[in-house]
């Protein structure tokens, strides 16, 4: 299959980490809103207990102050009772705030998840198909719960520390204005060294999660394809592949985890130098030289602490959220690409009924940067008709199908159901009169029932029984033990015809006037091939049909024939009889399958 090019966007090399942020914080804020009462009892409890937490110093002051000259016990007994409330209180917050914030993970995480599903299933089957399932995959799973994460944490990570950090200064400067300046002195080298990290830790991370998402790819594919490996034997082949990738995602994080050890020794050092050397010295000089009490001396030092702690919160805050902000530019990566039909825009709906007929005006189509599939194609099937496409492999076919039923917007051209162009039509109203069977039928976890009623809601047992039997398979089913009701695995358990017939139930089930069929007898045997012939001409009774197939025998008599050549052009459209008549590839092809059957 071709790969059509869908740009990806570098954004985080636009942006800073700040920027990136910001960005997030912009696109999902939405999620966020409906919880923005929490949110602010997160910060107000946040700040409450930074405010709260600089009391016990500041107690300490007196202890050693006024406690220990006047010999005071029960004012020491009245400040140990003050800092174990405090204590206990702020203790109380955290599990409050540790609580609200679970919650809001949880459920903001589940908004952008659904928001993001529900994005990714409007967008061009194209697209979707254009990257590996486990790229979409790590989207729609790990992403929007890393993405909750980020933007609940930053909240009380980074919002809180900055305040419990404007708050030390503000007490050590008035304690001693020189020490505010001296930490000054501190955050400033600091807030340097940091910013070089990030810039050298930021295409690592990039790397990282790249590498990352092909390991992801290849595990799902590796999943996926179990059965075709054990068929070729293939299994170790598999695992070398996963590990290749492994290895890859292993060195890229490797890469990124020294970096981020450097940077943690190095502030450790920087705060090291100064909480344990630059300070002390200068404030024992401060209390010889009787500029500052012992006491201010002990509360210094714990403020001192306390600031270097908010200080390693945000450079934490950046360690943690660096693989995030590229997650989060990932999901936005997708979030960007426009879904193809937008069903919002179009409001014309079809009546309950209608006639069913179709026409294709100059349709051509490729797929996105990939050559024209298909070129100016125009037809018209009248209401009733059974019109056949057919052609060499590749040529177009499924895509045509496509067309009609608006998995692609044509390149050029438009198609017409009763002279509405299918693309101004609301879908749900499309689809009301379209039962389509493709080539390669999914059945989905369930009964055979609820997989023939696929979608609808109500079923009657009349109805699924009806297009069944229609189809062929109401035989098979009543005779399995649970009938209707046999559970079929993702995979199901059924061979490749009565899945296909199960398809063909489901697309006549809700009795449309349109039907299309992609290849629908491909893996039946002669005998059913038969059989299935005869229920599709009953089906089709009363309907417009539009059938692709291989064989020739079945739609030999079909009211129109349509054939593609391998560019994709209809090189001839007629009955059966005419198309004979005439010199061209339908002549040809009916006499090399007449040769086959004779060989
Ligand atoms: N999702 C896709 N993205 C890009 N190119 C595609 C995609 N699907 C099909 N094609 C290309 O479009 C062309 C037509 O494919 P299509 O499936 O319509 O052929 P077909 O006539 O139905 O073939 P077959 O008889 O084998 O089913 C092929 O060249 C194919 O490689
Ligand atoms: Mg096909």
């Amino acid at each position: 299959m071709m790969i059509p090019r869908y740009q990806s966007q570098d954004a985080l090399d636009r942006r800073g980490s700040i920027g990136t942020l910001a960005t997030i914080f912009g696109r999902f804020f939405r999620f966020l809103l409906p919880y923005w009462d929490k949110v602010l009892l997160v910060v107000l409890v946040g700040q409450a207990n930074a405010l709260i937490q600089l009391i016990p110093p500041l107690l300490s002051i007196r202890i050693i102050d006024e406690v220990f000259p006047q010999r005071n016990w029960t004012l020491g007994v009245y400040i140990v009772l003050a800092s174990v409330g405090v204590e206990l209180f702020g203790l109380y917050l955290g599990i409050v705030t540790g609580y609200i914030w679970e919650w809001l993970h949880m459920f903001v995480g589940y908004r952008i998840q659904f928001g993001f599903l529900r994005h990714l299933q409007k967008l061009p089957l194209s697209f979707l198909q254009s990257r590996p399932a486990g790229e979409h995959l790590l989207r729609a799973t790990n992403d929007p719960e890393e993405i909750s994460d980020l933007m609940v944490r930053t909240i009380p990570d980074l919002v809180v520390p900055f305040q419990t950090l404007a708050a030390n200064v503000a007490i050590i400067a008035v304690i001693k204005p020189q020490l505010a300046l001296l930490a000054l002195g501190y955050v400033i080298p600091f807030a340097t060294m940091q910013h070089l990290f990030i810039g050298w830790l930021r295409n690592r991370t990039k790397s990282l999660v790249a590498r990352e998402q092909e390991h992801q790819g290849r595990f799902v594919e590796l999943i996926h394809a179990f059965k075709t490996t054990r068929a070729l034997n293939r299994e170790a082949t598999e695992r070398r592949k996963l590990f290749t990738t492994w290895a890859r995602e292993w060195r890229a994080s490797w890469r990124a985890w020294w970096i981020e050890f450097f940077q943690g020794a190095a502030l450790e050092h920087l705060a090291f130098l100064f909480s344990v050397v630059a300070l002390p010295l200068l404030t024992i000089r401060w209390v010889i030289a009787q500029q500052m009490t012992p006491g201010e001396y002990v509360a210094a030092g714990w403020i001192i602490w306390r600031f270097v702690e908010p200080v390693e919160m945000i450079v934490q805050w950046f360690q943690e959220t660096r693989l995030q902000l590229v997650q989060g530019e990932r999901m936005l990566d997708t979030l960007d690409v426009k879904p193809d039909v937008e069903d919002d825009d179009h409001t014309e709906t079809l009546p309950p009924t209608i006639d069913g007929r179709i026409r294709l005006e100059n349709v051509s189509y490729a797929y996105p940067g990939g050559p024209p599939v298909l070129r100016n194609i125009n037809l018209t099937i009248e209401p009733g008709q059974r019109l056949a496409v057919v052609g060499p492999s590749g040529a177009g076919k499924s895509t045509l199908l496509g067309l009609v039923c608006r998995f692609h917007r044509p390149t050029e051209g438009r198609v017409l159901l009763d002279g509405h162009d299918i693309n101004h039509v609301r879908r749900s109203s499309l689809m009301r009169h379209v039962g389509v069977c493709l080539q390669d039928t999914l059945l989905l976890m369930g009964t055979i029932g609820e997989n023939i009623w696929y979608g609808g809601i109500d079923p009657s047992r009349e109805e699924i029984e009806g297009a069944a039997r229609l189809a062929g398979i109401h035989d098979f089913v009543v005779d399995l033990p649970d009938g209707y009701d046999t559970m079929l695995g993702e995979d199901g358990n059924l061979s490749g015809g009565q899945e296909q017939r199960i398809g063909l139930a489901r697309a006549i089930v809700r009795d449309p006037r349109v039907l299309l069929l992609d290849e629908v007898t491909t893996s039946l045997d002669p005998l059913l091939h038969r059989e299935i012939g005869h229920s599709l001409r009953s089906v089709s009774r009363g309907r417009t049909v539009l059938m692709v197939s291989h064989s020739l025998l079945d739609i030999h008599d079909a009211d129109l024939i349509c054939v593609l050549n391998e560019s994709g052009e209809m090189a001839q459209l007629g009955r059966h009889d005419e198309l004979m008549a005439a010199t061209g590839i339908y002549r040809q092809m009916w006499s090399d399958d007449q040769r086959e059957a004779q060989a």
